[in-house]
C-alpha cells in the first residue's frame, strides 16, 4: 500500500466536501470528487509546525515571519525557476480574496474582465457582483487538447475596452499547463491592449512529470509589471482552510492601491496558524510534492484508461496539471441538470457540473481525482455500472 492510498475518515470535521454532501447533492452517501480539496494528509512537516505554534497558549495578532520572503521566493526558484523582488510579496487571506482585491482596486466599476472559458466560477462572481463585466473568450478544442483562440481575443480586445483578464494557470478545468509560446503570444496580445493580467497560479505546483509550469511574471520584465500573481501553499498542500496566500505584485503603481484596498476592506491580517503551515509547506515540501504528483500521475493514467476500456460514453481531457479531470460527457446525451443528477443518482458520485464553469462548460463534468486510488477505482467501477445500464 502506498502513503496517498489511505482513506482517512473527514465526516464530522466540517469538510466541506464530505459534510455538505446531503445540502448540496441530497444525498450523503455518494463519493466526493466535486470541490478541489484533496483527501491526502498534508505534509508532516505542517502539522508538526502547526502543534509547535498551537503550544504557545497566545494566538494574538499575527505579523509575517522575517524570512517570509526568502523561505517563499526559495520555492518559487526551486519549482518553478522564478525568484520574484521581496518587495513585491503582499500576504492575502486566500486567492479568490486577493484576485476580488485585485479587481476593486485595479480596475473601475463598468470595466471588462477577460476570462478564457470554461473557467473558475468565482471569476464570475468577484467581477459581475463588483459592477464589472465579464467576458468569456472559449478556449478551443483542437482535437487533442485546448488551446487559446489568440484572433478571438484579439478581436475581442479590438472591439471592447479591457481593463483587466484574469488568466487560470494551469487552467482550471480543462487542466492544461500553459506552454512558454502561448503564454507569451497571449501575453503580448494583452500588453498590447493596455490589459492588465491577474494571474491565478495558485495549481502551479501541481503538474504532471511531463510538463513545466511557467510563471506569467517571470517570462519578462514587461510582463511582470502589468500582472499580479497569485500562489498559495492550499491547493498543493490541502490547506485551503487556512486561507493563507501571497500576491506577487512587482510594479509599485499596482500595489500601493492593492494595499490600500486591503486597508479599506480591512483584509490581509496575518492568520497565525495559516502563516506557519505556509511556511512549514514550502520550507520543506518539496520531496513530499514531488511523490504526490507521481501518484496523481499514476491514478490519472488509470483513470484515463478505464475510461477508454470500459465507459465509452465519458471521454476525459487528459489533464497536464491539476488534480481535475475535465469530463465530455456529450454522448450521455443529457441536460446538464440530468447529468449532474445521474453522477450523482445512478452512480453515486458527486461531481461538479460543466456549466458551472460557463456555457462552454455545458454537456462536461469535473471530477477531483486528489482520493486515494481504491476510492478513485471504485468511483470509476460504479460509473461504469451506471453506463452499462439499459
Ligand atoms: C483556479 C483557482 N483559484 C483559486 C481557488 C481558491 O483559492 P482560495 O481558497 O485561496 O481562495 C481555486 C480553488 O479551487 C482555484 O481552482
Amino acid at each position: 500500500m502506498q502513503a496517498f492510498d489511505e482513506l482517512v475518515e473527514r465526516r464530522g470535521t466540517q469538510s466541506v466536501k464530505w459534510d455538505d454532501l446531503a445540502t448540496r447533492f441530497g444525498r450523503a452517501d455518494v463519493i466526493p470528487m466535486w470541490v478541489s480539496d484533496m483527501d491526502f494528509p498534508t505534509y508532516p512537516g505542517i502539522p508538526e509546525a502547526l502543534a509547535e505554534r498551537a503550544r504557545h497558549p497566545l494566538y494574538g495578532y499575527t505579523t509575517k515571519p522575517p524570512d517570509y520572503a526568502t523561505v517563499i521566493g526559495g520555492w518559487l526558484q526551486r519549482r518553478h525557476g522564478w525568484q520574484p523582488d521581496p518587495d513585491a510579496l503582499v500576504h492575502v487571506n486566500g486567492v479568490v480574496r486577493g484576485l476580488a482585491t485585485a479587481v476593486a482596486s485595479l480596475t473601475e466599476p463598468g470595466d471588462t474582465v477577460l476570462v478564457l472559458s470554461p473557467t473558475y466560477h468565482p471569476f464570475r462572481d468577484i467581477t459581475e457582483h463588483q459592477g464589472r463585466h465579464l467576458l468569456e473568450v472559449p478556449l478551443v478544442w483542437d482535437g487533442t487538447r485546448y488551446v487559446m483562440d489568440f484572433d478571438a481575443v484579439a478581436a475581442a480586445l479590438e472591439t471592447q475596452r479591457v481593463a483587466a483578464a484574469i488568466l487560470c494557470s494551469p487552467h482550471n478545468p480543462v487542466g492544461r499547463v500553459w506552454t512558454r509560446d502561448e503564454l507569451l503570444r497571449l501575453g503580448q496580445v494583452l500588453l498590447d491592449h493596455h490589459v492588465l493580467v491577474l494571474s491565478d497560479e495558485v495549481h502551479c505546483d501541481l503538474i504532471y512529470p511531463e510538463y513545466r509550469h511557467i510563471p506569467f511574471a517571470s517570462l519578462s520584465p514587461a510582463f511582470a509589471s502589468h500582472s499580479v500573481t497569485f500562489v498559495a501553499a492550499s491547493k498543493t498542500f490541502g490547506l485551503a482552510g487556512l486561507q493563507t496566500s501571497v500576491a506577487i505584485i512587482p510594479s509599485a503603481t499596482l500595489r500601493e492601491p492593492f494595499v490600500a484596498m486591503q486597508d479599506a476592506l480591512g483584509s490581509g491580517l496575518v492568520n497565525t496558524f495559516g502563516i506557519a503551515a505556509t511556511m512549514a509547506a514550502f520550507r520543506g515540501g518539496d520531496r513530499w510534492v514531488d511523490a504526490l504528483m507521481a501518484y496523481l500521475a499514476e491514478t490519472r493514467d488509470l483513470m484515463l484508461q478505464y475510461c477508454a476500456a470500459h465507459i465509452p460514453a465519458i471521454r476525459p481531457v487528459p489533464p497536464e496539471g491539476t488534480y481535475l479531470a475535465w469530463l465530455d460527457c456529450r454522448a450521455l446525451a443529457l441536460t446538464d441538470d440530468e447529468l449532474s443528477r445521474w453522477f450523482v443518482d445512478q452512480a453515486g458520485v458527486a461531481l461538479t457540473g460543466g456549466s458551472d464553469f460557463g456555457e462552454a462548460g455545458c454537456g462536461f463534468q469535473r471530477m477531483n481525482l486528489a482520493m486515494p486510488r481504491p476510492v478513485v477505482e471504485q468511483a470509476l467501477a460504479q460509473i461504469a455500472a451506471a453506463s452499462s445500464r439499459p
